[in-house]
């Protein structure tokens, strides 16, 4: 991971911090009522930072979106640079410009490219120092999720967008994905009743992954000798949160987290490392089972989960319940008061027909082959058409900073025998007049 420690990291969090605090006092910034759009921008020019396994997906996709155009590309690998532009100039558009000289040439993407958009699929470390750079230089950005690591720089993204007036967008795909627009769809139309309780997470063995001499291999494993707590909350909570109007009519008020011992990494280091390898040596701290419960400020409750270090089949949880009925994922089951037989589950598929998003109908067909089962190709479709009819976008900086923020209040209350840790208010009382998100369309 470009050798980049958590000291470092969090050095690059602070100065990116100061700098934007020397900037305004955001706090003293003015707000619009409503949500933040920027004028339409007719052909969106993407500056692309991080072409690994997820953004080589995005760069697939971007090809595909009308509207938009990749004119710029950075990595620190040379080859990726190279695929993408092999990708862009097969599909007809001009060669973009390559930046390839070194881990902070995005700062030069920034300040020299004539951009719309830096989109980023970076590791985590670096998501927060570009979407700074990005909006500095009057630039809206999107990044891979989680958005950031640090509670100091979830504020560093909502003070920047706020002060640039620039969309700062966590590329939350699991909100796009087909049963979980099914039962925001659901939720929308009132079938499950008012919501009161949900669920989510991020059960994934990704050991192979994670010891793996490329791709995540190269940063991913180092977070587990880093932090213990939930590392990946965003996939499970997104999708959840909207079902319950997060930051649009409620928020996350206090959390509470607990980890188990760590055990995953060190079986799988002693199993498949050879004995001189140095990963052998290393220490993860990451319990391989955290769970949080999440209390919003209207009284409800959230289950969130993360487990990446043991062998179990993959799971994001997915459960929403209300007054009416329930959903819940792997495998998607419903239960509608009144509907079927009582006290059982009915499979999801049942009432797909019915329920169906709008935007999978739509768009299904487009997305198919697409990036996890065609769920990237909407979430990028929906935020180019955005950007372009000057709407506010699905997810925007509260949003990143919310789910994001997970990530250190975890730690900080697994640390604390469970201790209670507030969720800081990014929106600065906005969420009690910022209206519910919409049905929306392609
Ligand atoms: N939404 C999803 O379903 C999903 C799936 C996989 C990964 N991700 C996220 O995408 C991001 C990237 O993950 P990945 O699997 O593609 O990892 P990856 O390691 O395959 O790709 C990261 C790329 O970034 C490049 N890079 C590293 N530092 C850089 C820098 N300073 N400047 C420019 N380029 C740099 C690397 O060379 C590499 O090409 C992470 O945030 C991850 O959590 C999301």
């Amino acid at each position: 991971m470009d050798d980049l420690n958590r000291r470092d990291f969090l050095r690059i969090g602070s100065a990116a911090l100061a700098a934007v605090s020397i900037e305004a006092s955001p706090a003293a910034r003015p707000q619009e009522s409503g949500p933040f759009a920027a004028p339409a921008i007719e052909t969106v020019r993407i500056g692309f930072v991080g072409i690994g396994g997820q953004g080589g997906g995005h760069v697939r996709n971007l090809l595909r979106i009308p509207g938009c155009r990749i004119t710029a590309v950075c990595d620190i690998r040379p080859e990726r640079t190279d695929w993408a532009t092999r990708q862009i100039t097969e599909a007809g558009h001009p060669t973009p410009t390559a930046y390839t000289r070194g881990p902070r040439d995005f700062e030069r993407l920034c300040e020299t490219e004539d951009l719309d958009l830096v989109f980023n699929a970076t590791p985590w470390e670096w998501h927060a120092p570009i979407m700074l750079a990005a909006m500095k230089n009057g630039k809206h950005t999107a990044t891979e999720v989680p958005a950031v690591m640090t509670i100091d720089d979830c504020w560093a993204i909502v003070d920047s967008a706020e002060t640039h007036r620039r969309h700062c967008v966590m590329m939350e795909n699991c909100n796009y994905d087909r049963m979980e627009m099914m039962v925001f769809n659901m939720v929308r139309q009132g079938v499950l009743g008012e919501v009161l309780h949900a669920g989510g997470g991020y059960l994934h063995d990704l050991r192979a992954i994670k010891f793996a001499d490329d791709g995540e291999g190269l940063w991913r494993r180092a977070w587990s000798m880093k932090l213990n707590g939930n590392l990946y909350p965003t996939h499970g909570l997104g999708p959840v949160a909207n079902c319950l109007d997060i930051n649009r009519g409620d928020r996350f008020d206090y959390l509470v987290s607990m980890s188990g011992p760590s055990r995953g990494l060190q079986a799988w280091a002693a199993e498949h490392e050879p004995p001189d390898s140095p990963k052998r040596q290393e220490r993860y701290v990451l319990g391989d089972v955290n769970v949080s419960l999440i209390k919003t400020a209207r009284g409800r409750t959230i289950y969130v989960e993360h487990c990446t270090n043991l062998p179990r089949p993959y799971s994001r949880i997915n459960l929403v319940q209300g007054t009416k009925g329930i959903f819940q994922g792997y495998p998607n089951r419903v239960y509608i008061e009144g509907r079927g037989r009582e006290h059982q589950w009915l499979p999801a598929t049942e009432v797909l027909e019915e329920f169906e998003h709008p935007l999978w109908k739509e768009l299904a067909e487009q997305a198919t082959g697409a990036g996890h089962g065609g769920m990237d190709f909407i979430e990028d479709y929906r935020l180019i058409k955005c950007l372009r009819e000057g709407l506010p976008t699905d997810m925007n900086v509260y949003d990143a900073a919310a789910l994001s923020a997970v990530i250190e209040l975890s730690v900080q209350s697994a640390e604390r025998r469970a201790a209670r840790v507030d969720v800081p208010d990014f929106t600065r009382g906005r969420w009690k007049t910022t209206p519910p998100l919409g049905i929306v369309h392609m």
